[in-house]
C-alpha cells in the first residue's frame, strides 16, 4: 500500500517516528522502514544532555550525528529532542551544586552548542520538555529549583539566538486532555507566544487502552487559538503483554483516534510516534508487563494498528 508518510502528507501532516540508535546502527530492516514510512524522525535519546555531554566539556555527538545524517540521506526532517529537561541529565550537572548564575550559563551554552552544531539541519526543536507539574504550577527539579520560573523563557530566548531559522517547540506529557496540567501549560505557552518565543506546542500522547482523553480535540484547539502550531510528538498505545487479538483491535482504534484528533484541528500539522516497532519501544522498560505499544510487531510486521492508522489518514 501507500506509505504512511505519503498518506499523511496528503493531509498536510508531517509524520515522524522516534529513532532508536541501535536500530539505526545495526538493523537494515529498521532503517528501511524508518526511511520509507516516515517523513521525520526524533532521536529518541541521542540528543539528550546525558548522551551528548556525559563528562563535562567532553562532547559526544556520535548518536546525534548518526540520526541527523540518516535523516538527510533519506529526506526526513529532524525534530531535535531535547535541550532543557529535568531528566536524563549527566551526573556532573544534576549533582554539581551549581549556583544560579553558573547554571544559567551552562544552560544557555548547552543550547548554543547543540543547536549551533545542527544549525539549518533541524526543522523543530523541543527546547523545554515536561516542565509542568501534574497538579499545578511548574515541575520541581534542577531548573525550577535553581533558576526559578524564568528559566523557560530564558531557554527559548537562547534557542532563538542559536538558530533563528529553527521552529521552537515546548513539549509536555499528560497534558493531552483538558486538565490541571494543560491549564498551566496554556498559561506558559500564552506568555511565550506573547514574547514571540514559541512556534509549536507538543502533546506527547502516551496512551493505553483507556484511549484518547475525550477532551483532547478541545484542548488542542484552545492552544491553536493562541496562534501556535500543534504537534502530537510521542504517540504510543501500551497494551498488557501478551496482546490478545481483542486488545490489538482496541489499540488500533486508539491509534486511529489519535490521527482523527489531529485531523480535526487545522493547526495540528505533525504526528510523531514514539517508535514504530515493538522491537524498539520504551514501554516494556518503563511499564514492566506492558509492551506491544507500536504499529509494527518486533519482526516489523504490521499490526492492526498500522492498518487503522493508514485508514484514518
Ligand atoms: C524515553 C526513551 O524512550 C527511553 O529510551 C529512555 O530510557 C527514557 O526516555 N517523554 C519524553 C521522552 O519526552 O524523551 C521519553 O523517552 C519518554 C517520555
Amino acid at each position: 500500500g501507500e506509505s504512511l508518510r505519503r498518506l499523511a502528507a496528503a493531509r498536510g501532516i508531517l509524520l515522524g517516528s522516534a529513532a532508536d540508535d541501535t536500530g539505526l546502527r545495526n538493523e537494515p530492516g529498521y532503517r528501511h522502514d524508518l526511511g520509507s514510512q516516515f517523513a521525520a524522525l526524533t532521536p529518541e535519546n541521542a540528543m539528550k544532555w546525558d548522551a551528548v555531554e556525559p563528562k563535562r566539556g567532553k562532547l559526544q555527538w556520535g548518536g546525534a550525528d548518526r540520526a541527523v545524517d540518516f535523516a538527510q540521506q533519506h529526506g526526513l526532517k529532524v525534530r531535535g529532542h531535547t535541550l532543557v529537561w529535568y531528566s536524563q541529565l549527566p551526573g556532573w550537572l544534576s549533582s554539581g551544586g551549581f549556583d544560579a548564575p553558573t547554571l544559567r550559563r551552562l544552560m544557555t551554552a548547552h543550547i548554543a552548542k547543540e543547536m549551533g552544531r545542527y544549525k539549518g539541519r533541524i526543522r523543530t526543536w523541543d527546547v523545554v520538555n515536561e516542565a509542568m507539574a501534574d497538579q499545578s504550577g511548574l515541575r520541581k527539579g534542577l531548573w525550577l529549583d535553581t533558576l526559578g520560573p524564568s528559566y523557560i523563557a530564558e531557554a527559548f530566548a537562547a534557542a532563538r539566538k542559536a538558530d533563528p531559522g529553527a521552529r521552537l517547540a515546548i513539549n509536555e506529557i499528560g497534558a493531552d486532555g483538558v486538565n490541571a496540567k494543560s491549564d498551566t501549560y496554556l498559561k506558559v505557552v500564552q506568555e511565550l507566544k506573547r514574547r514571540g518565543l514559541v512556534d509549536e506546542v507538543g502533546f506527547q500522547a502516551h496512551f493505553n487502552l483507556k484511549g484518547v482523553p475525550p477532551s483532547m480535540a478541545a484542548n488542542l484547539k484552545r492552544f491553536a487559538d493562541l496562534g501556535v502550531d500543534i504537534a502530537i510528538t510521542e504517540a504510543d498505545v501500551s497494551v498488557k503483554d501478551p496482546g490478545t487479538p481483542a486488545q490489538l483491535t482496541a489499540q488500533a482504534k486508539v491509534y486511529a483516534d489519535i490521527v482523527r484528533v489531529c485531523r480535526s484541528v487545522p493547526r495540528c500539522k505533525a504526528i510523531t510516534v514514539w517508535g514504530f516497532t515493538d522491537r524498539h519501544s520504551w514501554i516494556p522498560d518503563s511499564s514492566p508487563g506492558f509492551g506491544s505499544a507500536t504499529l509494527l510487531d518486533d519482526q516489523l510486521r504490521p499490526k492492526p494498528a498500522f492498518t487503522a492508522f493508514q485508514d484514518a489518514l
